[in-house]
């Protein structure tokens, strides 16, 4: 076993141990991958301000984010197909994340079903992604049993109406469970732990959807079954009726422009999310980490902004946390530690993100990450 100090380690031993239709799916952007680069590249450009003979003593990077309490401005992004990763994927995600004190949410997209979390992390809260679907009865059904989980918080994404191209899903063929061609059996004989994983779970499909859409058995291509299912009508109207049924906290995530923003504001929304979904929608867009200082400004103070989108690192935590962010999320770093090491990558994922948070905020002469601002990062770099 390699020694594990950064999420780049797990990354290369997430691509060793994952059959490659799932790595590529996680890993990939869409079309030329621009954005997706960006979103990492642009956090290296903002630089910090070293400060010395300052007392380091007692840090503390707990905080809040929807007024709950977490153990770094940090929680886990909504990620499709997690199960897949991972046998149970989605439950291991859980648990990591409720003893290391931070927000688990839940894809839609999920292997794992909604109730299968809730039970294996004993009724502990989590939060829950909604994708809106043509059928609205089913949307009715699914926002119902995340209430009756207690899901504390409802994290509807706005930025899918239809699916960003990415090549690589494309010419793997991507499907849940994977086609048994020729190609596909060879790749997942060569990754052993998985597949042992993979036959110890029942949890091969979609959890939240398979046997509860009339008709939806196998989801056949992602690309095939988003432009079935999903509905590209999606407008502010339905944001109103989802709040409506739900009754809870609500955080809006995909919003990359100020006019949007301010929409989200007005919708009443208790956070909204600035994402551009991990470069995998529209490529050409701003990265999150650029388009957050425009949007903070925007809705001055009205609404909570979180970010995600190129998060490898507490140093980037730091810098969106610097530039105003009142959380961040994980998608790919979780899932990186996931693929490589189940729970225990996903624990080790928190753990070095947390340490890098901790330690480079006392670098800029903070010991509370509640007090760290704009005055930590070297003006003309931001
Ligand atoms: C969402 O489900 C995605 O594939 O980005």
């Amino acid at each position: 076993m390699p020694v594990i100090t950064n999420i780049e380690d797990l990354r290369v031993l997430a691509q060793k141990r994952v059959p490659r239709m799932f790595y590529d799916y996680a890993d990939s952007g869409s079309w030329t991958e621009s954005t997706y680069r960006a979103n990492e590249a642009d956090f290296q450009s903002i630089k910090l301000r070293q400060r010395v003979a300052v007392n380091m003593e007692n840090r503390s990077t707990a905080t809040t984010m929807i007024g709950q309490k977490v153990a770094m401005p940090v929680a886990i992004a909504p990620t499709g197909l997690t199960g897949m990763q991972h046998a149970d994927g989605e439950i291991l995600g859980a648990l990591a994340a409720k003893k290391f004190g931070i927000p688990f949410t839940l894809s839609t997209m999920s292997i794992c079903s909604i109730e299968d979390v809730a039970k294996a992390t004993d009724g502990h809260p989590f939060w829950f992604q909604l994708y809106m679907m043509k059928d609205r009865d089913y949307i009715a059904r699914l926002i119902d049993r995340a209430k009756a989980v207690k899901c504390s918080a409802l994290v509807i994404t706005l930025d899918l109406q239809i699916l960003g191209q990415r090549h690589k899903d494309l010419k793997n063929g991507l499907s849940a469970p994977p086609k048994l061609t020729l190609a596909n059996m060879i790749n997942i004989a060569s990754k052993p732990r998985w597949a042992l994983g993979m036959l110890g779970t029942p949890r091969r499909q979609f959890g939240n959807i398979v046997g509860h859409v009339k008709g939806v058995e196998n989801m056949g291509s992602l690309s095939e079954w988003t432009a079935k299912q999903f509905d590209p009508a999606l407008n502010w109207g339905d944001v109103e009726w989802i709040k409506q049924r739900w009754g809870g906290k609500i955080i809006l995530k995909g919003i990359q422009d100020v006019e949007d923003a301010r929409l989200a504001v007005n919708s009443g929304a208790d956070a909204l999310i600035v994402s551009n979904h991990g470069g995998r929608q529209l490529d050409g867009a701003e990265s999150s980490i650029r388009a957050l200082s425009a949007i903070i400004d925007a809705v001055d103070s009205q609404i909570e902004v979180h970010m995600d989108g190129g998060i490898r690192s507490g140093q980037d935590v730091l810098k969106a946390v610097a530039l105003g962010a009142k959380g961040t999320y994980i998608g790919r770093a979780f899932l990186y530690g996931l693929g490589a090491l189940g729970e225990a990558g996903v624990t080790k994922a928190l753990e070095i993100i947390h340490k890098e948070l901790d330690i480079t905020m006392a670098f800029c002469g903070r010991t509370d990450i509640n007090t760290v601002d704009k005055t930590i990062l070297l003006p003309g770099t931001f």
